[in-house]
């Protein structure tokens, strides 16, 4: 195990994932590019449909939100070539699904619904299914597609998002899968068109790809190697976002703590540092930030910097050193107890959130009883809680696994019993309390009740109309509750201002 991951950090290890096909170039550095975005989906007009009507796509998105933002960007490529956007796959021309490959029932999902919407394709001999994202840089999806799902005509991956004008053209004229998916990352693209999903948060990447290689996690091989963009890129596009009215940034990455290690000019302390001096900028959030690598430096810098929110999402993975050895996580459970504490020191009021994986192969009643002592003592706000899921090619897919799936699901049940009374036990807390929360805009069920967010990223509802989106209001809190916080707004000074 410890060679493959030798080689694996070395950028050596060629196991397969990720077939390269069509044409490629890569240079071992990754070529900062900007492309011309305009002309090259001029190039690629998709032009109107024989009734004169536009073609339309719509984008299924799966996993994190460097998915989400992704689609932001592929949807801004698709606009660029004449394309509009649909909610109903019925009037979509182009169905693209972008992908995640963390776990098998992510992935599951994804082809039950392509086999669900194959028959839109009797109805609208036009229609062309793509797939893009994690899942399409694993050689094994790429030959289930080919093999079980001929009638998807594109594949393509994490990547080469730039070709997409071009493969959706060569989609079109072919009778067979178009399937482009590179290996690596040989340039990182700037400049990129974008459809933002909304108008008061919004996502800026800083970094890309994985260095660590967690035994468990696909994610180092469907998205490379880590590399920065430059702080004047992410300043300058932050700024832009300031000025267009955007209220809550969030940093993206895999890995954020990192950011900067490939560049050797700037780390994320001092990336926080230069985006918390944006004139204008309001709400700063990052994710993900892992425990190693976070530095006093950077505990300081959030601490400091008035505009970076109290909100540190701290994925754990396990509380049994023995466990952490086994996901060759680099932190232990008493280097992360330590962490929790200088945190808790310096930021107060911080909401703290993780990520657990249980059933990790080998992970004993004990094991897990370790994990759930340590969610007791850091008494987290939140936690996103699964079951080990087997990712092929990854180290921990060969490790003996012992516990039976029932076991694991009775383990999740019981930690996320532990873990819901903590969370609940903290919004209880919040009763009566007022809290200062950026309205967000209607809430998924009611559109007369209104949903935004406190700094700590905890989720309000209150009622309220339209003119309170994207603006600052008191709430105070009258019904906590487990995952939620209900509400009245004792005051709303933007929206007055605004009003007068
Ligand atoms: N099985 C289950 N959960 C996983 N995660 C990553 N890989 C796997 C896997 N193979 C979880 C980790 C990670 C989160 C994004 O997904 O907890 O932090
Ligand atoms: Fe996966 Fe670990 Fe990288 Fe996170 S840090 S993406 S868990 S390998």
């Amino acid at each position: 195990m410890e060679n493959l991951i030798k080689l694996a950090r070395e950028g050596r290890l060629e196991r397969g994932l990720g077939l390269t096909f069509g044409t490629t170039h890569r240079p071992n550095q990754a070529e900062r590019v900007s492309y011309d975005i305009e002309a090259l989906t001029k190039k690629y007009q998709i032009g109107r449909k024989a009734d004169g009507s536009p073609y339309r796509f719509k984008i299924l998105t799966y996993g994190c939100q460097m998915n989400e933002h992704d689609t932001e960007v592929m949807a801004g490529l698709l606009y660029g070539m004449g394309y509009q956007q649909t909610e109903s796959e019925e009037d979509a021309d182009f169905i693209l699904f972008n992908t995640c490959a963390v776990r098998e029932n992510a992935e599951d999902k994804v082809f039950g619904q392509i086999g669900r919407m194959r028959p839109l394709k009797f109805r609208n001999p036009e229609l062309l299914f793509g797939l893009c994202g994690c899942m399409a840089q694993e050689q094994g999806v790429q030959k289930l597609v080919l093999e079980k799902f001929p009638w998807v005509d594109l594949v393509f991956g994490t990547h080469n998002i730039q070709r997409l004008p071009e493969l959706v053209f060569q989609a079109k004229n072919s009778t067979e899968t178009v399937l482009e998916v590179w290996d690596k990352a040989p340039e990182t693209v700037e400049d990129w068109p974008k459809i933002r999903k909304d108008s008061v948060r919004a996502w800026v990447n800083i970094q890309y790809g994985c260095n660590k290689f967690c035994t468990y996690c696909i994610v180092p091989y469907t998205r490379g190697v880590e590399r920065s963009r430059l702080p004047e890129d992410i300043l300058a596009e932050v700024a832009s976002l300031v000025a267009e009215g955007y209220r809550d940034i969030t940093l993206l990455g895999q890995n954020v703590n990192d950011y900067g290690v490939d560049l050797g000019t700037t780390n994320f302390a001092g990336l926080l540092r230069k985006v918390n001096e944006i004139p204008g900028i309001d709400r700063i959030r990052f994710t993900t930030s892992n425990p190693w690598n976070f530095t006093d430096e950077l505990i300081d810098a959030i601490a400091q910097s008035e505009h970076v929110v109290e909100h540190i999402h701290l994925p754990v993975q396990s509380g049994s050193n023995r466990i952490l050895k086994r996901m060759n996580r680099s932190h232990t459970r008493e280097y992360y107890l330590n962490l929790v504490h200088k945190i808790r020191g310096a930021i107060p009021n911080v909401v703290l959130t993780t990520d657990i994986i249980v059933g990790f192969p080998g992970e004993t009643e004990d094991d897990f009883e370790q994990t759930v002592s340590l969610v007791r003592e850091v008494e987290f706000d939140n936690a996103f809680t699964f079951i080990y899921s087997p990712r092929e090619n990854t180290p921990a897919a060969s490790f003996e696994d012992t516990a039976t799936l029932a076991e694991k699901k009775d383990r999740l049940r019981r930690l996320n019993d532990v873990q819901n009374e903590i969370s609940l036990r903290h919004n209880l807390q919040l009763r009566g309390e007022i809290v200062d929360v950026l309205v967000e805009g209607e809430s998924r069920t009611n559109k007369d009740v209104l949903s935004g967010r406190t700094r700590g990223n905890r989720l309000v509802l209150f009622p309220g109309d339209a003119s309170m989106q994207g603006r600052h209001v008191e709430v105070e809190i009258t019904e906590p509750q487990t995952f939620l916080l209900k509400g009245r707004v004792v005051r709303a000074p933007e929206v007055q201002e605004v009003i007068s």
